[in-house]
């Protein structure tokens, strides 16, 4: 039995989906442990593609796919997705589970979510206006409404009639929103959702420690990335839940000694979409050069992607904070005509100091203090052995896993399933 988690050890979209989808061959569950609908994964096989938001990357396998208790869920999203996985002759009513204490994402969460942006002007997040960080704080001040609340129809009303007057008090008071919200008209709509919804729904925690218990192998498929996470990321430029490792013991109800491997995804330079501090951003042609060799575009929102070299003190930090065993790194062949390549390996301040974390105050710019590696210089999408890679990339690849005090086990020369090389298979299942 292996509990695999996957995370993101930068600032999101580093491929989790990839290679979740590459690993849920051996897999029997996968779960979804944090977010909501603000995820975009991308899974690529033969010539199809396909991009979940909300939908465990496994369902593509036909694998048991969880949506923990710790992940939030906006219905309307949830059977967009849904029916189009259906369309595509994906049997979801028989693999997809969902928490039924998982936090439902209510319209005036969306609405708040864009509201608090746009009242920010030019300090805002730069959310994925999904709704994410108001449902969360609604679970946190003990006024979220979970998947289960709905199986009783005048309980959910309720609780709706309970919340209410304080969302729209602010609506009208301090948007200065005419809009009002209306505990009949979101019960009507939730609970047509409800009734198509229910028979995906379990107790997520039994369902996955049962097949623990039974030697199955579990993959944890983390969304967003080790520097949005709400305790240890770029706060406030972060997003509203536990990303990291950690967050699956509370997003699944597993406990941790369950967990025998974290994969750290991380891209083989830097990506960030949204607001908050990127010391290697480069705002520059090679930044513009990544992002169009890359094809840096959101996959949720389709804004463009901040690009910069590889930034060994984050994923450095990464390893650390998730108990990360090994790293993946993808997108290497996005690096393929470089003739030199950078990794910061610190930080320099106005005053002089070096870094050797990132400080938790962003009040002032770091220089990144960079090495030069020789670039490669050739294609790598088509190679699909360790030993067939280019000298240059293997001491890329070498320098990057010392730096960070990780060992490389999976790395990605193409965005396709089939792009996919195993150096060190034993780091990944027992
Ligand atoms: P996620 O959110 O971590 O799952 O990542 P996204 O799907 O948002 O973004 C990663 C993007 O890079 C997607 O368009 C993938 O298809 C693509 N991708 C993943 N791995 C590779 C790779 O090794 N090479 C290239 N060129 N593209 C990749
Ligand atoms: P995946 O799982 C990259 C970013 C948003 C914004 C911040 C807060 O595909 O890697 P939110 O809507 O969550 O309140 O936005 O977090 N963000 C992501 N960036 N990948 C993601 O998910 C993201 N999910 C949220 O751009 O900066
Ligand atoms: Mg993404």
């Amino acid at each position: 039995m292996t509990c695999v988690a996957i995370v993101g050890s930068q600032w999101g979209d580093e491929g989790k989906g990839k290679l979740v989808d590459f690993l849920t061959e051996r897999a029997d569950i996968v779960a979804r442990y944090q977010g909501g609908n603000n995820a975009g994964h991308t899974v690529k096989f033969q010539d199809k593609k396909f991009i979940l938001h909300l939908i465990p990357s496994g369902i593509l396998r036909n694998k048991v796919s969880v949506i923990g208790n710790g992940a939030v869920i906006d219905p309307a999203a949830l059977f967009t997705e849904i029916e189009e996985l259906k369309n595509l002759n994906i049997p979801v009513e028989k693999y997809l589970k969902i928490s039924n204490t998982a936090h439902l994402v209510l319209p005036y969460h969306r609405v708040f979510d864009q509201l608090r942006e746009k009242v920010r002007g030019d300090d805002k997040v730069g959310t994925t206006g999904r709704g994410i960080g108001p449902t969360y704080t609604d679970k946190i001040t003990r006024s979220g409404i979970r998947m289960i609340d709905m199986s009783d129809p005048k309980y959910f009303k309720q609780r709706l009639e309970a919340i209410l007057p304080e969302k729209n008090c602010l609506m009208k008071y301090y948007f200065q929103e005419d809009l009002q919200f209306s505990a009949q008209e979101i019960c009507e709509e939730y609970l047509g959702y409800y009734q198509k919804l229910k028979s995906y729904l379990c107790d997520s925690s039994l369902l996955i420690n049962d097949a623990i218990d039974q030697g199955r192998n579990v993959l944890f498929e983390g969304a967003q990335g080790t520097f949005l996470d709400v305790d240890h990321g770029t706060y406030p430029f972060v997003t509203s839940s536990n990303t990291l490792s950690g967050g699956i013991c509370s997003g699944c109800g597993v406990g941790p000694m369950k967990i025998t491997k974290v994969i750290g995804i991380a891209k083989a330079y830097t990506t960030r979409v949204g607001s908050g501090p990127f010391p290697t951003e480069l705002l520059n042609d090679t930044g513009e050069f990544l992002r169009k060799e890359g094809a840096e575009f959101g996959a949720t929102t389709g804004r463009p992607r901040r690009c910069g070299w590889f930034d060994a003190v984050l994923v450095r930090q990464a390893v650390r904070l998730n108990g990360i065993t090994s790293l993946a790194i993808t997108k290497l062949d996005v690096l393929d005509k470089f003739e030199s390549i950078k990794i910061a390996t610190a930080y320099q301040s106005p005053d002089g100091k070096i870094h050797s974390e990132l400080p938790p105050l962003h009040n002032e710019e770091l220089t990144p203090i960079y090495e030069e590696h020789e670039g490669w210089q050739c294609p790598t999408q088509n190679i699909t052995e360790y030993d067939k890679l280019p000298p240059a990339l293997i001491s890329y690849l070498k320098r990057i896993s010392e730096l960070v005090h990780a060992p490389i086990s999976l790395i990605s020369v193409g965005a396709r399933r089939e792009e996919t090389i195993v150096p060190n298979p034993n780091l990944i299942w027992v």
